[in-house]
């Protein structure tokens, strides 16, 4: 046997045992008559002992051993005369009588230990080594666990797992495709899925009824902290649904993560609100609900006291920010010169702070008095002690930069506290976005989505003001996942198509099939998909989803472990018909 045991598993109950334990050696330390070793596998860290004394040739031996040998050795479990009660094996040691490398290694790059010296690039370059991390596999367990409860959940409520295939066509997800060249039809290309959105919709068609997958898409698109160019998505999908039952079956699926992962109860219901009143309260269709701040509208209230800026602006928003009346001169500076960055853009900032005493000292004193300014403190709710913050401009942009520096502001007062979980539904998206630059309307969710019934007369009139029977989950300011009530009508379909700018060919070239799916009995259905890892980053108290992903690309999209991407040989690219420019 080459192990009895796992390096986690013995503690005090076992002293006396004759076991044989093997791993990697974390450190090793040489106390004169005694050489320590910390051995370590998956399952955690144990102390092996060697006595100079008492065998002085495995003790020299063991000395000679360098970080990360893999060993196997075999001995008897004592009682330590010092005990480390942060190890859950910190009450025992193994007395080593054998020891066998089974293989050598070199001096990793950096440190193994919970705590390393590794920057980002040399970890990434040698992921295999720093997975081996304790941290870094807690957040694979995390990851395991959340998928395992997520198919635990879905297949009680009758989801059937379906594969779909990775070599297809295009499908909208307002990215870039990733493309495959065809080396058996050359000239033509395979685009690798942003989702598998058009082939659930066909198991619709087939009576699946109830599919789910948790299943790779691919998206060409630029990279941050929750983004990566290939991510996992729970991506599911119901027939004879309507919005509602969607909603509850997937609050169901969350209830049920954070219960069994992290056993958190959601005591109420999710609360829903609009996009419409999440861009008017919090500036962002994902607002984080740790906190409140949010906006109250100034325009009319702050205009016509003859102060040009405001006067000239198209919308004044404020937030009140509790208890930040005694920020100085010197921080509502900073926050000043923050906003003015080029990545928030606002022209300036102005405040009113809500003295203690009762007074109200303010940016713009000269054009509002003491009465004024005390309508914007009641306007805001405010009370002594509170500041408020105002940003004015074209309603869109403002509405965005306020949103930012909402976020920025709870940040400084340690207002997102990652363990703190606050899930919204954010309904009702418009089914349209208009693209200023191109002059034509995307779809906002993607072209499947169906506009609500009641919005219906405002299609040919005014389709920027449509609403779509779609909705999105977010939590703690995070997008977990979106989805829709689809179009199940070839006439409908083709209309949307219409409206998005694609001509009749265009369109049936490329969602012909589906188009003619739904001329063979399409039953009315719906779904959503959920982003596997933000899910499981949120969980985890991350904004940043590449630490739990066992081996992520780098914000340039590269593997530099595999060196992926890389150029492919001239025979491969004549093979396929492909010529570099
Ligand atoms: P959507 O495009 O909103 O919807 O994607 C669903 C969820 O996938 C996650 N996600 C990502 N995660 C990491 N990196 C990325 N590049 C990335 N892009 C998206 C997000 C997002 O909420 N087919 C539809 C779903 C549907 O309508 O049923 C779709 O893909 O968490």
């Amino acid at each position: 046997m080459f192990r009895t045991h796992t390096c986690g598993e013995l503690k005090i109950d076992s002293v006396g045992k004759d076991v044989v334990l093997a791993g990697w050696v974390q450190r090793s330390r040489d106390l004169g008559g005694m050489t320590f070793i910390d051995l370590r596998d998956r399952y955690g860290i144990t102390q092996l002992a060697f006595n100079v004394d008492q065998n002085p040739s495995l003790a020299q031996q063991a000395g000679k051993l360098g970080r990360e040998y893999v060993i196997q050795v075999s001995g008897t479990v004592v009682e330590r005369s010092s005990k480390n009660k942060n190890m859950p094996t910190g009450d025992i040691e193994l007395v080593v009588d054998k020891l066998e490398i089974l293989n050598a290694a070199k001096l990793p790059p950096f440190t193994i230990e919970d705590v390393t010296d590794g920057g980002d690039e040399i970890r990434m370059q040698y992921r295999y080594l720093d997975l081996r991390r304790n941290p870094v596999q807690e957040k694979l367990f995390l990851r395991h666990k959340v998928a395992l409860e997520t198919r635990n959940y879905l297949d009680k409520q009758g989801f059937l797992d379906v594969e779909t295939p990775v070599l297809i066509k295009s499908t909208p997800e307002g990215a870039r495709d990733f493309v495959v060249p065809s080396r058996m039809n050359q000239g033509l290309f395979y685009a690798l899925p942003q989702s598998p959105q058009t082939f659930k919709q066909l198991l619709m068609v087939s009576g699946i009824d109830r599919y789910y997958q948790i299943v790779k898409c691919f998206r060409d698109e630029d990279l941050r902290a929750d983004r990566q160019p290939e991510f996992t998505q729970i991506d599911c999908e119901m027939s004879f649904v309507e919005q509602n039952d969607i909603l509850e079956t997937f609050e169901g699926l969350i209830k049920h993560v954070f219960k069994k992962v992290k056993d958190i109860d959601f005591l109420e219901d999710f609360p829903r609100i609009t996009y419409q009143e999440a861009m008017e309260k919090f500036g962002s269709d994902k607002p984080d609900m740790r906190f409140e701040m949010e906006f109250v509208d100034f325009t009319v209230m702050a205009q016509g006291k003859g102060f040009p800026v405001f006067d000239d602006a198209k919308s004044i928003l404020a937030i009140n920010v509790a208890g930040c009346a005694d920020y100085t001169r010197k921080q509502l500076d900073e926050l000043t010169e923050w906003v003015k960055r080029p990545q928030i853009g606002a022209k300036g900032l102005i405040y009113a702070k809500y003295n203690q005493d009762g007074t109200i000292k303010s940016s713009v004193d000269k054009f509002y008095d003491e009465a004024a300014l005390k309508d914007w403190m009641i306007a805001a709710k405010a009370k002594p002690g509170d500041l408020l913050l105002l940003l004015c401009g074209e309603l869109e942009k403002t509405r965005k930069q306020l949103g930012e520096l909402r976020l920025y502001l709870a940040d400084l007062l340690g207002l997102r506290n990652p363990s703190v979980f606050k899930p919204v539904w954010v309904t009702d998206f418009p089914l349209l976005e208009w693209d200023e630059d191109n002059k034509r309307f995307h779809a906002m969710h993607h072209p499947f989505t169906s506009p609500k019934p009641e919005d219906m007369g405002l299609i040919d009139t005014d389709p920027g003001k449509v609403r779509a029977n779609a909705y999105d989950l977010a939590m703690n300011g995070v997008e977990l996942g979106g989805g829709s009530i689809r179009i199940h009508d070839r006439e409908l379909q083709s209309r949307m198509f219409d409206l998005l700018g694609f001509t009749k060919e265009e369109a049936q070239a490329q969602f012909g099939f589906l188009m003619t799916a739904f001329e063979y009995g399409a039953p009315p259905h719906g779904g959503l998909a959920f982003g596997l890892d933000r899910l499981v980053a949120t969980l985890g108290g991350s904004e940043s989803i590449r630490d739990y992903i066992a081996f992520p690309k780098n914000n340039s999209g590269k593997d530099t472990m595999i060196d992926a991407p890389s150029p492919i040989s001239a025979e491969q690219l004549k093979e396929l018909g492909v010529k570099l420019t």
